[in-house]
């Protein structure tokens, strides 16, 4: 009869502690979507800016171009074009409208979101 009800006690115990969640379950967060298009982290320059302007941009703007063609080859020449350079307007204005960037037409949707969400969540270079 004793056996029984130790025995009762220690399955009672051995149950609610495997039950019960640890520190780690707790702590664990959410696996984080990496679609680069629809982000949900934190946009960064080296994450997910570099790459568009790398390839919609730097073929005019880079230092080996005329002054009329401000480098944005570096996060801080990017940062400073948001800024200061009205960056953030040119790559929204609508196709045939003057002063669109890229020049040669509206860059797909997804990367402008991207851009201007950088901007949103505060212009971090990682
Ligand atoms: C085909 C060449 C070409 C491409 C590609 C291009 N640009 Fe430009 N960009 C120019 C020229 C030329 C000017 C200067 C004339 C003007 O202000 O419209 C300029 C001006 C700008 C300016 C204003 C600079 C200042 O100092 O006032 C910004 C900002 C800019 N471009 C951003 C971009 C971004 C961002 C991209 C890529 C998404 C891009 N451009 C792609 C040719 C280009």
């Amino acid at each position: 009869m004793k056996k029984t009800i130790l025995l009762t006690i220690l399955l009672a115990v051995f149950a609610s502690c495997s039950d019960s969640d640890t520190y780690e379950d707790i702590e664990t967060p959410p696996t984080t979507p990496t679609n680069p298009t629809n982000p949900t982290t934190g946009v960064t320059y080296n994450k997910d800016v570099k790459s568009i302007i790398d390839a919609n941009c730097v073929s005019c703007h880079s230092s080996g171009r005329s002054a009329a063609f401000r480098p944005l080859t570096t996060f801080a020449q990017v940062k400073a074009a948001v800024e200061s350079a009205g960056l953030l307007g040119r790559i929204q204005l609508q196709s045939g409208q003057q002063g669109l960037m890229p020049q040669g037409g509206r860059m797909a949707q997804a990367n402008i979101d991207l851009i201007v969400k950088w901007n949103t969540d505060g212009l971090k270079e990682n």
